[in-house]
């Protein structure tokens, strides 16, 4: 009992809390957002801490969305907005008003009415809510995710209703009330390139030349590592934007990692390089000013809610702490290559403070100073009794989908002729077990030589085994390892 209290007690080891993110913000020159959600801000006060220490703007995750807000005609129930633009107003952030016109969560007893019926609900719904929070809330996403996969306005009750003209009706009706506001498009998949792109310019010049009062757009951006848009597709649509006089905000940036294969690690890494590389797209363009992430922490993303454990898609894990995402994101404001690109995953790889984490499945493995490549140290492996014995790392909790690997090592054998010597990865994960080779040397004897390179993973589901072999020589033939390396290789963004 003693003890435990004493455990309690103890002040919380060295506390590095990362620098607040916005401040680095504010040196890239772009402002950066969160969604959250109520009550969970009110809720937790290491939520609401973590939000004002690290951003410039809240979008309010769901409370301004017509749904939650008019549940029954005409009882407008405005606690979850009234207390987040609250909270955010007293704490110094802005708001990003979300969004008005959608035909998406919009309420039931809408569905079904009249042309005329919804033309007058939606009018009450938006004076009411301009009324409501235009004083404190100018930026607003006045039509949200109009258009569909292929470019073209997306069937919607109010496209029924009132026909194609009702996007330029929504904005000039928003401008007549918030003259001086920020009013943006807001839509998904706009960064992938291909037709819903064009698609979006097409919208925008339409909307331009007939003067309707668009001052930008949200590129969404909710990302999945296992379908990866193309790079360069989302610098080319900041440039169209900035053509065209527009402002660009990400909006709402998460990156699933739940459908891709392989260890958590790995996942996250490919996670953090997609938030590094759209975050240097927004500081590098003219056009974007704001990046704003789907929600602060993984406990309490809406994919958790629905009960998606291998998601995971934000800048903090569950117990409200950095994840590489997060780390990237520092990297990006302050002009820097995402931290886990360089990293090397692998310990005691030179062998010189141990031997922790090297196995074999025969003959006998030991660190010594004879097998030393470079420092003092190396790894011996003799008593071979088959070819495909030979020094073994696992990289079961690292290796993971949506990037490239690199692996390096020196080795060398004592054969008395020339030998080959590969890397073999033993695989076991949903797709089954499998040998996949990786690299192969035919080495003279005792001629130390690097076994080097880069790969794409393709795994499928957790991974079961990841155990990388050195392996080849025949049987009898001593080994020595060396100053071994692993990491992920993420590509120039
Ligand atoms: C999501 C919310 O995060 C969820 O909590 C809700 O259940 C569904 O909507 N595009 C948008 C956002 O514009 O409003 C959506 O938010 C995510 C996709």
């Amino acid at each position: 009992m003693g003890t435990l209290l004493v455990l309690g007690t103890r002040p919380a080891a060295a506390a590095t809390e990362p620098p607040p993110l916005r401040e680095l913000a504010d040196g890239a020159g772009i402002r950066l957002g969160v969604a959250v959600a109520w009550p969970e801000l009110g809720r937790r006060p290491e939520v609401a801490r973590l939000v004002a220490r690290h951003f410039h703007s809240i979008t309010p995750e769901n409370a301004l969305k017509w749904a939650p807000i008019e549940h029954q005609q005409g009882r407008r129930d405005l606690a979850a907005a009234d207390a987040l633009v609250g909270w955010a107003l007293e704490h110094g952030l802005t708001v990003k008003g979300h969004a008005l016109v959608w035909d998406q969560e919009i309420p039931a007893w809408l569905l079904g009415r009249e042309s005329a019926e919804l033309q007058s609900a939606l009018d009450a719904h938006l004076s009411a809510t301009l009324d409501e929070f235009g004083t404190g809330v100018h930026q607003w996403d006045v039509v949200n995710e109009a258009l569909d996969p292929q470019g073209q306005l997306a069937p919607s009750p109010f496209i029924t209703a009132f026909g194609p003209g009702h996007i330029d009706a929504a904005f000039r009706a928003v401008r007549r009330r918030l003259p001086d506001a920020l009013l943006l498009y807001n839509d998904y998949d706009l960064s992938a390139g291909g037709p819903k792109t064009t698609g979006l310019l097409r919208l925008v010049d339409g909307m331009q030349a007939r003067g309707v009062p668009l001052d930008g757009v949200g590129i969404q951006s909710h990302l999945d590592i296992a379908r990866p848009p193309p790079p360069e597709a989302l610098p080319a649509l900041l440039a169209a934007l900035h053509e065209r006089g527009l402002v660009a905000h990400i909006s709402e940036l998460d990156v699933r990692i739940g459908r891709a294969g392989g260890a958590r690690w790995g996942r996250e890494a490919a996670q953090a390089w997609h938030v590094h590389r759209v975050a240097r797209a927004c500081i590098e363009a003219p056009a974007c000013t704001a990046l704003t992430v789907w929600g602060l922490y993984d406990g309490d993303h809406w994919t958790a809610r629905e009960g998606l454990q291998r998601e995971g898609p934000v800048l903090l894990d569950r117990a409200l702490q950095p994840k590489s995402a997060f780390h990237a994101l520092a990297a990006a404001l302050r002009g820097e290559a995402p931290p886990v690109c360089t990293e090397n995953i692998i310990e005691h790889g030179d062998l010189e403070d141990g031997a922790r984490g090297w196995t074999t499945g025969g003959g006998v493995l030991r660190r010594t100073q004879a097998a030393a490549h470079s420092g003092d140290f190396g790894l011996h492996h003799d008593q071979r009794t088959a070819e495909w014995q030979g020094p073994v790392r696992d990289l079961s909790a690292h290796l993971g989908a949506g990037l490239d690997w690199r692996v390096a090592l020196q080795a060398r054998h004592d054969g008395p002729s020339d030998q080959p010597l590969r890397l073999t990865l033993r695989l076991e994960d949903d797709g089954g077990e499998r040998f996949v080779p990786l690299a192969k040397v035919v080495a003279p004897p005792g001629e130390w030589v690097t076994l080097a390179t880069e790969w794409t993973p393709k795994l499928e589901g957790p991974l079961r085994r990841a155990d990388l072999y050195l392996e080849g020589p025949a049987a009898g033939v001593a080994v020595d390892v060396d100053d071994m390396q692993a990491g992920v290789v993420c590509p120039d963004s």
